[in-house]
């Protein structure tokens, strides 16, 4: 008998990946994961500089669809190639298939194909100048994939010319983290840029958001899904990467699928680390970002500008020096600046919720019970323009907040937010994925190494 291993579409896109993940150091670290349609009880991996791949480990295993290998003392700045044991791709032919029916053709056993890559990052010193050091990335949140959701989005985002090394989702990742058909539909939907041959093909940092962990048991799904380098899967799945010059703090703000729990601040163990983490990179020659998927600063209408996350992380930030903190959880996108006036140049604080699924919109916000803190007037705000907002006077939060650290937002478009670093200087667009706008622009230091405020290059005050 034949086996059949076709799907249908994004619901039982069950062949997910080789996709790529890194370890605490992407230079020197690379963790590969697939999954096939069916269970092995053996994996092999094959990896090398060129595409003999001369290197092979192997390992017999308790049945299973999902398998992952862990590669270790890599070369920084280095492609490798590599090819992997799943069943469907070593097809020799079609017809030795059952029923065909939508069958990625790489998959075809073919001249040494199929045959993967990827890169590792640049390497990096504490001590020396690490100006020479640039990469791309993309950065973005609340996808909730579900079906075909944000393939057009995700398109729009690989158009942009650029070298992404990275992608990363600050949580919401799926639209339910107990439904199977929501994470095939994520790996279908990325499908051609995270797996494919050529050598940029896009790792994955990714941290939990509510819909993806707040049950134990989507948690487990999410740490099952993604080998990061998880400091205590146990107490959390918050971790942290070197990338080049950056330092990657990932936290997770859902506290291992704790329900019950404060969602957005993190739990004591967790907070712990982040302290311990931040004294060991902080201030030194490293870019710091914070990722997690509840909002610290935003108008949103979830837990926007609720004063309880200021007073656990922006003192901890700020003695840190903290360069950007990125989250989702509110669907739109918004900059604020905060610290702006001291000497070491301030935190950007960027809500990058608006990932492509479900945005925010005036309408909920303007008839929603309790009214909102804030009611945009237009699709975009701008400060200058629009003044402090309307709303609620006994809201939480309708004060200098807005008035000092403000930026910019869009409530009425999905996009990503393209960062490309250059040594100390760091250039962020956030493109529109109607139809590639970009609607902010900007470039600043490193903290501590001239960042200073200053407007941004370009606002769009429209949205088409
Ligand atoms: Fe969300
Ligand atoms: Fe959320």
């Amino acid at each position: 008998m034949k086996l059949n291993y076709q799907w249908k579409g994004p619901d039982d896109f069950r062949c997910w990946g080789p996709y790529i993940i890194f370890g605490n150091d992407a230079s020197r670290e690379i963790r590969i994961t697939w999954q096939s349609k069916f269970m092995t009880m053996h994996k092999w991996i094959k990896y090398g500089e060129t595409e003999e791949c001369e290197f092979k480990i192997e390992e017999d295993t308790p049945p299973r669809y999902l398998h992952s290998f862990i590669l270790t003392d890599l070369k920084p700045d280095t492609v490798y190639y590599f090819r992997i044991s799943r069943p469907e791709n070593h097809i020799k032919n079609k017809v030795d298939i059952y029923n065909a029916g939508i069958l990625i053709p790489e998959f075809i056993e073919k001249d040494g194909k199929p045959i993967y890559s990827f890169r590792t990052a640049p390497s990096y010193s504490e001590t020396s100048n690490n100006r020479s050091i640039s990469f791309d990335f993309c950065i973005t949140s609340d996808i909730h994939c579900q079906d075909m959701n944000v393939a057009d989005s995700i398109k729009r985002m690989e158009e942009y010319s650029g070298d992404i090394r990275f992608l990363t989702v600050t949580g919401d990742i799926t639209a339910h983290g107990g439904q199977e058909s929501a994470w095939n539909s994520f790996f279908y939907q990325l499908h051609p840029y995270i797996h494919s041959n050529k050598t940029n093909n896009i790792a994955l940092m990714n941290i939990p958001g509510n819909h993806d962990s707040d049950h134990r048991e989507t948690y487990a799904h999410f740490i099952h899904a993604f080998n990061n380098p998880y400091e205590d899967i146990r107490k959390g799945g918050y971790y942290y990467v070197i990338y080049g010059n950056a330092v990657f703090i990932m936290l997770d703000s859902c506290n291992a699928g704790q329900a019950r729990g404060p969602q957005g601040l993190v739990s004591d163990d967790q907070m712990e680390w982040l302290e311990k983490t931040l004294a060991r990179f902080a201030k030194k020659n490293y870019w710091i970002f914070i990722c997690l998927h509840h909002e610290i600063y935003s108008t949103g209408y979830k837990n926007g500008m609720i004063k309880l996350y200021e007073m656990i992380y922006l003192d901890l930030f700020n003695e840190y020096q903290v360069d950007a903190v990125f989250y989702g959880h509110d669907h739109q996108f918004e900059v604020y600046w905060q610290s702006r006036e001291e000497d070491w140049g301030g935190t950007h604080y960027i809500l990058v919720g608006n990932g492509g699924n479900g945005l925010s919109n005036m309408k909920e916000m303007k008839t929603r019970d309790p009214p909102a803190n804030y009611i945009w007037k237009e699709k975009t705000y701008i400060f200058e323009r629009d003044g402090i907002l309307e709303g609620n006077p006994n809201g939480a939060r309708n004060d200098e907040v807005i008035r000092n650290a403000f930026q910019y937002g869009i409530i009425e478009e999905t996009g990503w937010l393209y960062v490309s670093i250059d040594g100390d200087e760091c250039e962020m667009k956030m493109i529109g994925s109607r139809n590639g706008n970009v609607f902010y622009h900007d470039k600043f230091k490193r903290t501590g190494t001239g960042k200073r405020c200053h407007k941004p290059i370009l606002i769009k005050k429209d949205v088409d």
